[in-house]
């Protein structure tokens, strides 16, 4: 079983409701922004035009504006559709997500009640998600948005493998997976390197315990611990890969730069440390789908997602290696989101998962 929460008739068809609305918001609605845009494209000034160019041909279009008026709507009409189904069978769904560490258990889960929210989440929720990560039902609510939220293309945890599918094969025997959410990220570890103990931490108990209770429903061993990314708390040199999917947007600079520091003090001379995202704007906007790069930008600002717009300015690899580490590059990954290296198209233009990955050097 994935998911405690019981759904009845009247709620299912809500739910398909709103499902159906997001889906038309992407390719309905995204359609006709994307018409917009190449019917307007040659009043760019340039092959590569900026976001702020990009800007002034999508913001006065009908099609960009319901869009996004849409889009913020339809994710508070998912929110509220869930939590009134969560709170009528509370009870229920607070004792599922406390059955945790079970005699019997593959894996455990350990947590910390004085560990607080971190301070930049304070005022806000994080990509609108009530509560943030940290209200009782967060990991509940995460886990069953996100499908409908990615069009059904992350089912199966497509991009938790295109990261641990991307990264180098070697002998790894402990392996952490940093802001680990759910454990999306985390478990195709369990499948690809068996022999290794992998690890799951994050800063917020709903989420952990939504994922232990995941992980042992799919027959996987993992030992999660509510800690800061920034301070995990495990030994100097312990760890041969680090990996952080879909965290660095989400946390601000001085947060990133010490997770980076982190990931360099716990890994063993020529561990390696491995990040995935969606593409910097620069590449987006150069190389893939200047449209993509301008509509990741205005989510950031529309949606309550405010470190995104600074994150995908900024130079990863420059990141990684003000961090200390050595041997740092950018590789692009087959991202089944949109289609980029299956030949499928995507109406807002296809483009890679963008690895960031280094090595903490070998004499360390
Ligand atoms: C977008 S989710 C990604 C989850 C998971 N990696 C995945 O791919 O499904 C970001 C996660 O990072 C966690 N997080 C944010 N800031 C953190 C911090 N400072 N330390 C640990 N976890 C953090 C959040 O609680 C959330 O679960």
């Amino acid at each position: 079983m994935e998911s405690t929460i019981q759904t009845s008739c009247t709620e299912r068809a809500k739910l398909e409701f709103v499902e159906a609305l997001m889906r038309y918001n992407s390719t309905g609605i995204g359609k006709a922004m994307t018409e917009h845009f190449h019917t307007n494209q040659s009043r760019l000034p340039s092959e590569k035009p900026t976001i702020g160019e990009i800007a002034e041909i999508m913001e006065p279009s009908p099609s960009y504006r319901f869009g996004a008026f849409f889009e913020f709507h339809n994710h508070a009409r998912l929110f509220r559709t869930l939590l009134g189904t969560i709170e009528r069978q509370k009870t229920a769904v607070r004792d599922w997500l406390d059955a945790v560490n079970q005699p019997g258990a593959l894996g455990s889960i350990e947590l910390d009640p004085a560990l607080s929210p971190p301070t930049y989440y304070r005022s806000i929720d994080i990509h609108t998600q009530p509560g943030n990560y940290h209200a009782e039902f967060a990991g509940v609510l995460y886990h069953t948005m996100i499908g409908p939220f990615l069009v059904h293309r992350d089912d199966h945890d497509e991009m938790g493998w295109a990261l641990a599918r991307g990264i180098p094969r070697r002998d790894y025997r402990r392996i952490v997976d940093l802001g680990c959410g759910v454990g999306k990220s985390t478990l195709p570890y369990c499948d690809l390197y068996p022999d290794a103990e992998v690890l799951g931490i994050d800063y917020a108990a709903a989420m952990l315990k939504y994922g232990h209770r995941l992980a042992e429903s799919r027959g996987k061993r993992v030992r999660f611990l509510q800690r800061y990314a920034e301070d995990t708390r495990l030994p100097d040199s312990s760890v041969d890969l680090v990996v952080a999917v879909w965290l660095f947007h989400e946390i601000p600079r001085k947060a990133r730069d010490a997770t980076v520091r982190e990931a360099l003090r716990i890994l063993r001379p020529g561990g390696v440390f491995a990040i995935m995202e969606s593409p910097p704007f620069r590449d987006l906007r150069e190389s893939y789908s200047p449209l993509s790069a301008f509509l990741l930008d205005s989510t950031g600002r529309r949606m309550s997602d405010p470190y995104i717009p600074e994150f995908f300015q900024s130079d990863r690899v420059e990141m990684f290696e003000r961090g200390g580490f050595t041997s740092v590059r950018d590789v692009a990954l087959p991202n089944e989101l949109t289609g980029w290296g299956s030949g499928e198209s995507y109406f807002f233009g296809s483009y890679p998962w963008w690895m960031t990955i280094g090595e903490k050097r070998a004499d360390a």
